[in-house]
């Protein structure tokens, strides 16, 4: 079976990805520095498992040690997972944003390069789609102009790989535009485990549940939407995990660049988010009604027909199943991995 390097593969979407594939039959490196995850993450996939996965604690950005990991492993395929996340960051400490996000990337498809290494799986985001484009996003739409550096790294990248493919007829790209990621494995051994205050809405909401936080604050409810505040397309990440074992099927047997909305196609408001976190774990969510945040758009959701059409890959997890699982998650693990 084909051995898959996932760069960033300790994090909340690479450690739920490294358990689909290892549970398919693809063996797994993962190389991360742990700038926003734990090596406790990579034991418990494992755990889940039962399967070994090779473990390289390195800045992907040091092309010359990820060359040792290029030489000590016969690659079949890389996910690039690695990149730092936090739009309002981004805004504050854009260099670095750049620098990391943009380096990562380079560095992987010149070791590719060099090593011959020829399929490469990108984590994108809908933030692509900007300002300009009319929902549902569908994947040849033009990208549009985003209002922060985070989501300028994605729109760059994806120019990068996609004028890599042009160059080498050869190379295989796969970019993965994602919606919004929530829940959790349904073991509750892993999850989404953010550093400091969360700015995601799904962490935010289940550590107010736990205690961690006071009181959540919806950003806004007088949006054109129906119940006036903003809609997402929340995904669960074991589906969106799955997605990916689909797009190593693809990529393994296809050269050029592939684009995929990873998305259920089906969007709901933050208040019916947590009307249904309290609904199905039986919970009160403190939450009042605040300003809107700057840059969030009223609704954001997926044309998902092309990934079922190309990869067979549809969800098939319920928003009751993210609540539920973003809880068991949270419950199980307070703190997260650092109980
Ligand atoms: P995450 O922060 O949990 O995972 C990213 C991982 O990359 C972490 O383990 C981090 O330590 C590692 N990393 C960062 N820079 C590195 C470097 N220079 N060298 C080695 N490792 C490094 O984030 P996630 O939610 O799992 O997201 C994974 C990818 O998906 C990111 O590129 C993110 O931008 C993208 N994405 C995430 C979302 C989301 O909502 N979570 C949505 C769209 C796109
Ligand atoms: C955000 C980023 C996006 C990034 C994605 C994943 C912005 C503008 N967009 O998407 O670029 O790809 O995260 O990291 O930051 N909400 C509240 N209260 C909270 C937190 C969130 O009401 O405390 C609301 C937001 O206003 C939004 C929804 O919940 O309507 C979802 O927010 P969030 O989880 O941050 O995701 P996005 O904004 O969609």
């Amino acid at each position: 079976m084909a051995t898959i390097l996932l760069a960033g593969g300790a994090g909340y979407i690479g450690s739920h990805t490294a358990v689909e594939l290892l549970d398919s039959g693809y063996d797994v490196i993962i190389a991360d520095n742990f700038a926003n995850s734990s090596p406790e993450a990579v034991r418990r996939i494992e755990k889940i498992t039962g399967k070994n996965v090779k473990l390289y604690e390195l800045d992907i950005k040091d092309a010359d040690k990820l060359a040792e990991v290029f030489a000590e492993n016969k690659i079949d395929a890389v996910i690039h997972f690695a990149g730092l996340k936090a739009v309002g960051e981004s805004v504050e400490k854009p260099v670095m944003y750049y620098r990391n996000n943009i380096d990562t990337t380079l560095s992987l498809l010149e070791n590719m390069s060099r090593f011959g290494v020829k399929n490469i799986i990108f984590s994108s985001s809908a933030t692509v789609y900007g300002e300009e484009n009319k929902v549902p996003y569908t994947e040849e739409m033009k990208r549009g102009v985003c209002t922060n550096p985070y989501g300028w790294t994605k729109v760059m990248m994806e120019q990068i790989f996609e004028d890599a493919a042009k160059a080498d007829k050869e190379l295989s790209v796969v970019l993965l535009r994602y919606f919004n990621p929530i829940g959790a494995h349904e073991s509750g051994m892993i999850g989404e485990d953010p550093q400091g205050i969360p700015n995601n809405l799904m962490p935010y909401v289940s550590q107010v549940a736990v205690g961690r936080r006071e009181c959540l604050t919806i950003f806004g409810n007088d949006y054109p939407t129906h119940d006036g505040t903003c809609t997402r397309d929340y995904i669960h990440v074991v589906d969106l995990a799955k997605g990916h074992v689909k797009a190593i099927d693809y990529i393994l047997s296809h050269n050029g660049v592939e684009i995929f909305n990873l998305g259920t196609g089906t969007p709901y408001s933050v208040t019916e988010i947590v009307d249904t976190f309290e609904k199905v774990n039986g919970i009160k969510v403190n939450h009042v009604y605040g300003a809107r945040r700057a840059g969030d758009l009223a609704e954001c959701y997926a044309n998902a027909d092309k990934a079922l059409k190309v990869l067979g890959w549809k969800t098939e997890k319920t928003l009751e199943d993210m609540c539920r699982d973003s809880w068991n998650w949270q419950k199980n693990n307070p703190n997260g991995y650092n109980k």
